[in-house]
């Protein structure tokens, strides 16, 4: 996932999680439904972590991850099931 971005004036109106969940779920129908496809990344801003967090993604527990100017995270898709 890249480059999400809500309009400054329509943040916190819950377009951002909209968008995640219609991404997630394009990738579970369209592509994971074809392809081997286990987990969604995103490199996020500092202060988007939380965001991110909020929609289920998981930060990479790595000490190189913990210091990056953008933190990699995941999401598991079979944890979805
Ligand atoms: C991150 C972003 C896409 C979120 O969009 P949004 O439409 O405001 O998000 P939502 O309204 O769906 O918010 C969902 C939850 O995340 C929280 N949240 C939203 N933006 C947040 C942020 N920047 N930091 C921490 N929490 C945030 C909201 O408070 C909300 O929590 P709640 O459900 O407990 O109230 C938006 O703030 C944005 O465009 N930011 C600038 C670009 C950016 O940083 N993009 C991420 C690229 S890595």
């Amino acid at each position: 996932m890249h480059r999400l971005a809500v309009d400054s004036r329509f943040r916190h109106y819950g377009i951002g999680t909209t968008l995640v969940d219609y991404a997630i779920a394009l990738i579970q129908d369209k592509i994971a439904a074809n392809v081997g496809c286990r987990f969604v990344v995103t490199d996020a801003k500092i202060e988007a972590v939380s965001f991110y967090e909020k929609q289920g993604f998981i930060l990479l527990d790595s000490e190189g991850n913990q210091h990056a100017e953008q933190r990699l995270m995941f999401l598991d898709l079979v944890s979805l099931q």
